[in-house]
């Protein structure tokens, strides 16, 4: 049976930076408040006419490139986002016609857990014998669902794609995967329109679209769940925390990321941080954070990095993989 490894990696940030400053010309915030709320100074946000397909394409081709595979190579996409261009057809169809990929290609919602859950679609498929290659790709275009008059939410979330290819290999590069869900947080955090939440001219100026958050109780769940799996998916791969490199957690809010650390007693240093330049990117967070540690030289064949992550459904997992390239 095939396992999956990381072939190639690659990721997109639109070049248009929203900082804190700007925001306190937009709504009722301070930099102070940011800062030490969040972690976050600044966001991308996409250009007019970019769209969450057009952010994958480039981040998907980049990976492919990485991979040094071309994209008649790929044998299946599978795109996580949840800031979809349309309802329907899938934002993965637009990143394969943008890529010239020809393909199995479909969208996985798990907000921003969503990485993960394609992670374990991908590495399935991978073992089933299904594709040798599988693109996985995270991708945002969350200030498309924001209101710029909310000052609870437009201050958190940024733009921008990440992307990995996974490839069959005779050793695990993709460990151990643990997912949850519980449909009973699925009001905490919503956004969009669709058949629950039907668009009409009313709707639309009231902003029924817009994405709306209950923050603390979000906050409340994320630093519970990010320790508690952690934990058990480390201990599922007969390990202990020592032997992780790399704890690349969600970036949703530094104040997160730092309890959670702490509840597992892992050093700041191998905790990965991103969220200062970013935002909270939703799916795309994870593989740009990895792309991050890849391009700065940070990872080394044999690493083995844990990814966490947590966000509306509510949904949670994570997941162990060995870095298994050489280092960038
Ligand atoms: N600037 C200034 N003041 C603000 C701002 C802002 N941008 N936003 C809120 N406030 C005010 C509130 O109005 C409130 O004022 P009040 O006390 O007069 O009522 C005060 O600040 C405190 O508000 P809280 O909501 O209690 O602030 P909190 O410390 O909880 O921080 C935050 C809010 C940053 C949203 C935090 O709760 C959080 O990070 N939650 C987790 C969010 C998260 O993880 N989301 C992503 C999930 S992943 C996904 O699926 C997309």
């Amino acid at each position: 049976m095939p396992f999956a490894q990381i072939a190639g990696i690659g990721s997109y940030l639109p070049e248009r930076r929203l900082t804190n400053a700007e925001l306190e010309q937009m709504v009722d915030t301070s930099d102070e408040w940011i800062t030490t709320r969040t972690g976050i100074k600044e966001r991308r946000v996409a250009a007019e006419g970019e769209s969450t397909s057009d952010l994958a394409a480039k981040a998907g081709l980049a990976a492919i490139a990485d991979a040094g595979l071309a994209p008649a190579d790929i044998g299946m996409v599978v795109l996580a986002t949840s800031s979809p261009d349309l309802a329907m057809p899938s934002t993965a169809c637009g990143a394969i016609a943008k890529m010239g990929v020809a393909c199995p290609a479909f969208d996985v919602m798990a907000a921003c857990t969503g990485f993960v859950y394609a992670l374990q679609v991908a590495t399935d498929a991978i073992a089933a014998g299904r594709a040798r290659h599988v693109l996985v790709v995270g991708a945002e275009a969350m200030t498309r669902y924001i209101d710029f008059t909310d000052r609870a939410t437009c201050v958190l979330f940024g733009d921008g794609a990440g992307a990995v290819v996974f490839s069959a290999a005779d050793a695990p590069g993709v460990r151990c995967i643990r997912l949850g869900a519980d449909g009973s947080g699925a009001d905490l955090l919503t956004s969009g329109f669709g058949a629950a939440n039907p668009p009409s001219a009313e709707a639309c100026a009231r902003g029924d679209g817009y994405l709306k958050m209950a923050g603390k109780e979000v906050y409340k769940f994320a630093v519970r769940v990010v320790p508690e799996i952690t934990e058990q998916v480390v201990a599922d791969c007969g390990m202990t925390l020592d032997d992780v490199r790399w704890l690349v957690p969600h970036q949703a809010n530094e104040r997160i990321t730092q309890a959670c650390a702490e509840r597992l007693g892992v050093r700041d240093e191998r905790v990965v941080s991103t969220i200062a330049g970013m935002g909270n990117t939703s799916a795309a967070t994870i593989p740009l954070t990895l792309d991050g540690l890849y391009t700065a030289g940070n990872l080394a064949a044999g690493d083995e990095i844990v990814v966490v992550g947590f966000g509306a459904g509510l949904t949670w997992g994570a997941a162990v993989i060995r870095w298994t390239k050489e280092a960038c």
